[in-house]
């Protein structure tokens, strides 16, 4: 007489032997030899917070995608709650705002996806089309910063807080 336990350990082995295994276990781990991408790093920057005066999608006329939602990470929040006698001269060191891009107001599709954050004193960018996990642009490239570099230590939604009103 088979007991369950020997049939169910038959029924093991039959799968291993049709090779019903699931697929993770066949392929050793490939090593990671590329740094995450800043995207990556950002995770789900939809839950982060949102700069004032951008609560709200906007239109605008940067080439990224026709409205914009800029999301910016907890250094960012510290460094515009931040009051000096000379007011805040550059964005921190791990700064990181998040754009996304939409084709319409309201819903609408991600047309397109662009980082940065601040990296030793520098800002590293990303872009990226719509849901592409691949960026079109990544490092430093000109074009984002020539055109950045007319905001306030080159961001360009919104500004580095003002010192303190007088009296
Ligand atoms: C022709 C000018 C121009 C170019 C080129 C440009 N941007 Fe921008 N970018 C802007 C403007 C203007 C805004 C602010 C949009 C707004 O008011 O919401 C902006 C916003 C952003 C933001 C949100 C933070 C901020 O500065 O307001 C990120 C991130 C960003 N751009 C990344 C990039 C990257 C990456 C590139 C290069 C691939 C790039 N940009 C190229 C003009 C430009």
């Amino acid at each position: 007489m088979v007991s369950t336990m020997s049939m169910r350990r038959r029924a093991a082995i039959a799968a291993v032997a049709l090779g019903a295994l699931p697929a993770g276990c066949e392929e050793p781990l490939q090593p990671v030899s590329e740094a995450p991408t800043l995207l990556a790093e950002a995770g789900d920057y939809t839950m982060w917070a949102r700069p004032k005066n951008r609560e709200k999608r906007q239109p605008v006329v940067a080439p990224h995608g026709g409205f914009v939602d800029i999301y910016i990470n907890d250094v960012v929040v510290a460094d515009l709650a931040m009051v000096l006698p000379e007011g805040l001269l550059a964005w921190s060191e791990d700064a990181m705002v998040v754009l996304a891009g939409y084709d319409a107001a309201e819903g609408g599709s991600l047309v397109q996806v662009a980082v940065m954050q601040k990296q030793a004193g520098v800002w590293a960018w990303e872009q990226y089309d719509g849901s592409s996990d691949q960026p079109r642009f990544s490092g430093r490239p000109d074009v984002c910063v020539g055109c950045h570099s007319a905001g306030e230590d080159f961001i360009r939604s919104f500004r580095l807080p003002d010192p303190p009103p007088e009296g």
